[in-house]
């Protein structure tokens, strides 16, 4: 395998994206989430041309220095990239990929399944039922919210929230959208859509709020007690994104303080931790940021990953590549 160019990933990705990359470049597994300092080793210990790595792997400064002067791609396995220090990638004519599209129907599936199981109380009744404390059937027993005329205000329009606008319609919600960039509705919700310019409104006049913007230093902590407490005391909030874009500690206080219903949330600020209180908080439905967790679209992301790779080693950009400008840095 001498003289072959080398591609690191952090964790084992799902099938083909081993046998995509055979043949290509020689592949090195961690096999181990690591932390900043270990995968700095790595990279100084064994130099390769285009790492693969986690949602959870830091690839700040420090890490893309180690990894010179052969690093060439970044190549991440998810859609979101904010784990990547992108400007200093770029700087250094490192080109940044990642999977969007391929995830778009699990994540969208993700959260209308949060979504029904914090309106229908499903996590609250699972556990009476297992603790013995279900009774019989009562008229006002763990009462929720009917979601047919209910308003989804949904944050971020972009794939991901143009899916759950779709499957909202067919529940019978009325969907409203907010975007940090504007809204851009697709032809086929073209008139099904109420777009509000403003995101406090969106938040006063929402059912239903769904997140589905990237976690940037200006969406960091776009939902905190500000934006919680314009939120009716019926709402529930739904993240799916990126947890940092919620201030945590703050939800634990409305959730407690019934300044909202319930939430339903499958990202966390500080992963896999959950802020002290979230977990006894018998209105938020929690679930271990399984988005894209498909067996069809794991293999779809790894595939992608391999391919932008590839891309990478053929000396191209990857597929789909945060930073084309990268280019005109190697010119
Ligand atoms: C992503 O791809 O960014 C998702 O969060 C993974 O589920």
């Amino acid at each position: 395998m001498t003289g072959m160019p080398a591609v690191l990933c952090t964790l084992p990705l799902p099938d083909p994206f081993a046998e995509r990359i055979a043949g290509s470049a020689s592949l090195r597994v961690m096999g181990r989430i690591p932390g900043r300092a270990d995968l700095c080793r790595a990279l100084l210990a064994d130099p390769v041309d285009v790492l693969c790595p986690q949602l959870a792997d830091v690839v700040d400064v420090e890490v893309l220095d180690s990894g010179m002067p052969s690093l060439r791609g970044v190549c991440v396995y998810a859609v979101g990239y904010n784990n990547v220090d992108i400007a200093a990638a770029t700087s250094r004519g490192i080109a940044v990929g990642h999977t969007p599209g391929v995830l778009t129907d699990a994540t969208a599936d993700l959260t209308m399944a949060l979504l029904l199981a914090a309106a229908r109380r499903i996590v609250e009744g699972d556990a009476a039922v297992r603790a013995g404390q279900f009774r019989g059937w009562e008229p006002g027993y763990l009462l929720g919210m009917e979601l047919r005329g209910a308003v989804l205000g949904i944050v971020g329009f972009g794939r991901i929230g143009q899916a759950v606008a779709r499957r909202a319609r067919g529940f019978g919600m009325r969907v409203a959208a907010h975007g940090h960039h504007g809204v851009q509705v697709p032809g086929d919700l073209a008139g099904s859509v109420q777009i509000f310019d403003s995101l406090n409104r969106l938040l006063e006049e929402s059912d239903v709020v769904s997140l589905h913007l990237p976690l940037t230093e200006q969406t960091r902590h776009l939902i905190g007690e500000g934006a919680l407490r314009r939120m009716k005391p019926t709402a529930i909030l739904i993240n799916a994104a990126r947890g940092a874009v919620v201030d945590e500690a703050a939800l634990v206080r409305a959730l407690r303080e019934g300044w909202i219903a319930g939430c339903g949330l499958d990202v966390y600020e500080d992963e896999p931790r959950t802020a002290p209180g979230l977990a006894e908080c018998r209105n938020a439905v929690l679930s271990p940021h399984l988005g894209s967790a498909t067996v069809s679209t794991r293999r779809a992301m790894a595939a992608l990953t391999a391919d932008n790779a590839l891309a990478v080693l053929a000396g191209r950009l990857p597929l789909h590549c945060v930073n084309p400008e990268v280019l005109e840095r190697r010119r």
